[in-house]
């Protein structure tokens, strides 16, 4: 095939062979097999589970009904089929109390007639009769819960009154959550309530099972002792039901870990108090006290915690030793390629050698987790800190597995915002550092290795970027605040002409460019010097470039039509010079393709759940089909991996993401960015930065220390910047600090670029509210969906943007093309 086929004609054309692979058994497989090692055994007395196949079961719940294989939004994949746990008990022949099932059935069919979502329906009454035929039917209950969120709106009632959507929705989610979630979803309804109540008091075999795509109030899990066993399920992509169904049976043996803390309540979380304070903010007080940084650390908190972060059972047992342990000149964490002379000891760290040996009685595998704790020292730090993590293959009983884990000091240092060591620099301060080795964050042994600082060393000195102006205050170790320095509050709509009338910028559609002529023979411009002669190694990028006007530099800097099975539309498109359309795709559970084209694709588990695997390998593997299947339809990146952290239950988009910790993030995250690359298509790691709030995401500010922006908001970006070099990143559509995530010079050239060394191009997310000559300024490349290329010009002929400023961006566009085969 011909370079650039693909993105030229659209073939219908299989990516290898006859038969494609979009949607086949081959990636159904490799979602079912994330999907297995994604689910997470909370509980299990007196070894209640695994269940024994042949004995007859009754299923509770709506959920065991409605299957929610992910989140909504962007991030919904159109699959050719889903199995609930109903679906997947039955495929394993699993004898179900159907009158149950069926009532289900009815009951939230008629539901959906109503108006109501997936996920957001009711839980129906349960008579004492139905629990009573099915207690004659069966000795073991199943409850199912559901939950389900997405993009745009958040786990509560509240609904921004500024939020301008051009499509209209039928119904308002957050209104809907009031009415189905009374008391917020975090917590079970009456209804709910009522139901386990009534199934605990019939059978004495009770299993829970949790679809959910984020955390809820658990106490009733694993304090009420009728509930003998208990399943993180997730959000599991279309092959769940059946995963789960494995699980249960003891087909696969549980090796999934909680990527989050799930605390009792939601005002446990210290991001809580303030999530809904205001519509045009949001105070990130508790600084890099998030998750279990704050669970494990401040005083009183560590009781609030249900599971920790790490946490799931297996149905074997593992003995875990480190055999060796060292100090190492260079190790696989973070790879630091840039800025080489500003570092003294960046890359030198600490490697452990550990032997898992499965002492139980079934195969398994088992996750080791490295931890850390640094001195407290002025800047005061987390007590535990994720360093590294492994899973061992599948272990047979007595079998045993040497694996290595290690950390960086460039990982173990802290960034000093302050100048309270050194000022903007990573700073290793003096002190004893611990390492731990465990299986969660809190079951963990104290390594005999430890390091011994004798002084304080700056390990990167950097400058204040992004410094907040408007945080007053933040959380310390001991859960005391510390006031923080105040500056001038900014307009993030400043702009030197109008600024588009709100609304109107959203939901353009990319003009499509007309050509003056075309020739079968030489579809260009006369005299032009092609993009193929480019890629052929005929024409550098500069003579390329030197023959484009400033209206085809501004042209390459806004989104471009649809083509093929495109729906959220591509870039590149200068027909005249050979420049192919590049069409993007939605994800990050699948690739996103509107359902009347025909093509259904594979749902994978979501975002959070693929970090309960903790399986770095099997991460790539999804990566590896996705990419696959994206480019079989002829489409360029896909808009995968999403990496925002988990400060707030209540975030609706948590579901796409991975963790509340940056590092499992980052780890999981980059293997996904290679597997998709590997297919010589894009990635697009989103959303760079903060957006860790749906309502009024265009326009939030998120308030946000510099530390905390180092240490956990942006440290999964570093990571993947540097060990798996996306092809793409998305800015977000919030305010950072008082300035427009994607107008941001100090994000996205500051420290994306000249810090970190990204190679690739930045995009906008779709209709942001920045102002595209401010976007191109601040180095944002692309402006997605489309650029407004008149109010461009304008800029330019006012003097605020010129032609260097559009070229820069233009060539890092078209050098990204380059790479697509
Ligand atoms: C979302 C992105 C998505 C884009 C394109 C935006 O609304 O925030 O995550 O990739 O739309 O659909």
């Amino acid at each position: 095939m011909q370079k650039w086929a693909r993105l030229l004609y659209q073939p219908g054309v299989p990516l290898y062979g006859d038969t494609r692979v979009t949607g086949s058994k081959e990636h159904i497989d490799i979602s079912k097999r994330a999907a297995d090692e994604a689910v997470v055994l909370l509980k299990n007395e007196n070894d209640l589970l695994p269940l024994s196949g042949d004995a007859p079961v009754a299923m509770f719940g709506k959920a065991s009904y409605e299957y929610i294989k992910g989140g909504g939004g962007s991030g919904d994949v159109f699959c050719k089929y889903i199995r609930s746990l109903y679906d997947g008990l039955k495929e394993r022949g699993v004898r179900v109390y159907e009158p149950v099932i069926e009532y289900y059935r009815q009951e939230i069919e008629k539901q959906y007639e109503a108006g109501r979502a997936p996920g957001m329906t009711a839980e129906p009454d349960l008579s004492e009769d139905m629990v009573k035929g099915a207690r004659n039917f069966a000795d073991t209950a199943i409850i199912v819960i559901n939950r389900f969120s997405g993009e745009g709106w958040d786990r509560s009632k509240v609904e921004s009154p500024s939020e301008f959507s051009p499509w209209p929705a039928a119904t308002s989610m957050p209104t809907l959550s009031g009415e189905v979630f009374p008391d917020g979803d975090f917590v079970l309804t009456a209804k709910e309530k009522e139901m386990v109540s009534k199934v605990t008091a019939s059978f004495d075999r009770v299993i829970a099972v949790l679809n959910i795509g984020g955390t809820l109030d658990l106490r009733w899990v694993k304090e009420d002792a009728k509930i003998g066993a208990a399943l993180y399920m997730g959000q599991l992509g279309m092959e769940g039901g059946l995963a789960t169904a494995d699980v249960l049976l003891g087909k696969v043996c549980p090796s999934g870990r909680l990527s989050d803390t799930f605390a009792g309540t939601l005002e446990d979380y210290p991001s809580t108090e303030g999530f809904h304070e205001s519509y045009e903010y949001v105070d990130y007080s508790e600084d890099v006290y998030v998750g279990y940084r704050y669970f494990e650390t401040v005083p009183g908190a560590a009781e609030k915690v249900v599971y920790p972060f790490g946490y799931g059972l297996s149905y074997t047992s593992f003995d875990m030793e480190v055999v060796d342990a060292a100090a190492v000149k260079e190790v696989s964490g973070l790879k630091k390629t840039v800025n080489a002379a500003d570092f003294t000891e960046g890359n030198d760290g600490f490697c452990f050698t550990v032997k898992v040996t499965n002492t139980g009685k079934v195969a398994g595998k088992e996750v080791v987790q490295l931890y850390y704790s640094a001195p407290q020292g002025l800047l005061k730090k987390p007590a535990r800190e994720l360093g590294d993590f492994a899973k061992t293959r599948v272990l047979a009983p007595g079998e045993a597995q040497l694996l290595t884990l290690s950390v960086s000091k460039y990982e173990l240092s802290s960034y000093d915002d302050l100048g309270k060591v050194s000022d903007a620099s990573y700073v290793l301060e003096k002190g004893v550092y611990s390492f731990y080795i465990g299986e969660n964050v809190r079951n963990l042994t104290k390594t005999d290795f430890e390091f011994n600082n004798e002084e304080d060393k700056v390990i990167q000195k950097l400058s204040h970027k992004l410094a907040s102006v408007e945080l007053k205050k933040r959380m310390l170790a001991d859960g005391s605040f510390e006031e923080l320095p105040v500056g001038e509050h900014k307009d993030i709509n400043a702009c030197i002409f109008e600024k588009m009338e709100p609304g109107t910028e959203e939901a353009l559609v990319p003009a499509v460019r007309g050509r003056d002529s075309y020739f079968l023979t030489y579809p260009y411009k006369e005299g032009a010097k092609t993009f193929a002669e480019v890629a052929e190694g005929k024409v550098t990028l500069d003579e390329f470039m030197a023959q484009l006007s400033d209206e085809d530099l501004i042209h390459l800097c806004g989104g471009q039509p649809n083509t093929g099975v495109g729906n959220v539309f591509g870039f590149g498109n200068l027909p005249e010079y050979g420049v192919p359309n590049a069409v993007t795709a939605d994800g990050p559970a699948g690739v996103r393709i509107q359902p009347e084209t025909g093509v259904k694709t594979t749902a994978f588990p979501c975002a959070t759940s693929l970090a309960c695997t903790w399986n770095k390998d099997l991460v790539e593997e999804v990566g590896f089909a996705g990419g696959e299947e994206l480019k079989e339809n002829n489409l360029c990146v896909w808009l995968t991996p999403a990496i925002n952290i988990h400060r707030s239950p209540m975030c609706g988009r948590n579901f796409e993401y991975y963790s509340e910790d940056p590092y499992l993030t980052g780890r999981l995250a980059g293997a996904m960015v290679r597997g998709i690359q590997r297919n010589n298509v894009g990635a697009s790691v989103k959303h760079f930065a903060c957006n860790n709030k749906e309502t009024n995401r265009k326009h939030c500010d998120s308030r946000v220390s510099e530390r905390a922006l180092r240490e956990i908001y942006l440290k999964a970006f570093e990571m993947i910047v540097h060990e798996s070099a996306p092809y793409t990143i998305m800015s977000s559509y919030n305010v950072i600090n008082g300035e427009r995530a994607s107008e941001s010079h100090d994000l996205i050239t500051g420290i994306l670029k000249e810090e970190w060394g990204f190679t690739g191009f930045v995009t906008t997310d779709w209709w942001t509210r920045g102002e595209h000559y401010k976007e191109i300024k601040a180095g944002n490349d692309l402006k997605m969906a489309c650029g407004f290329p008149e109010r461009v010009k304008k800029a330019q002929e006012m003097g605020a943007v010129n032609r260097a400023d559009f070229e820069q961006c233009a060539r890092r566009i078209l050098a990204t093309i380059l790479k697509f085969d």
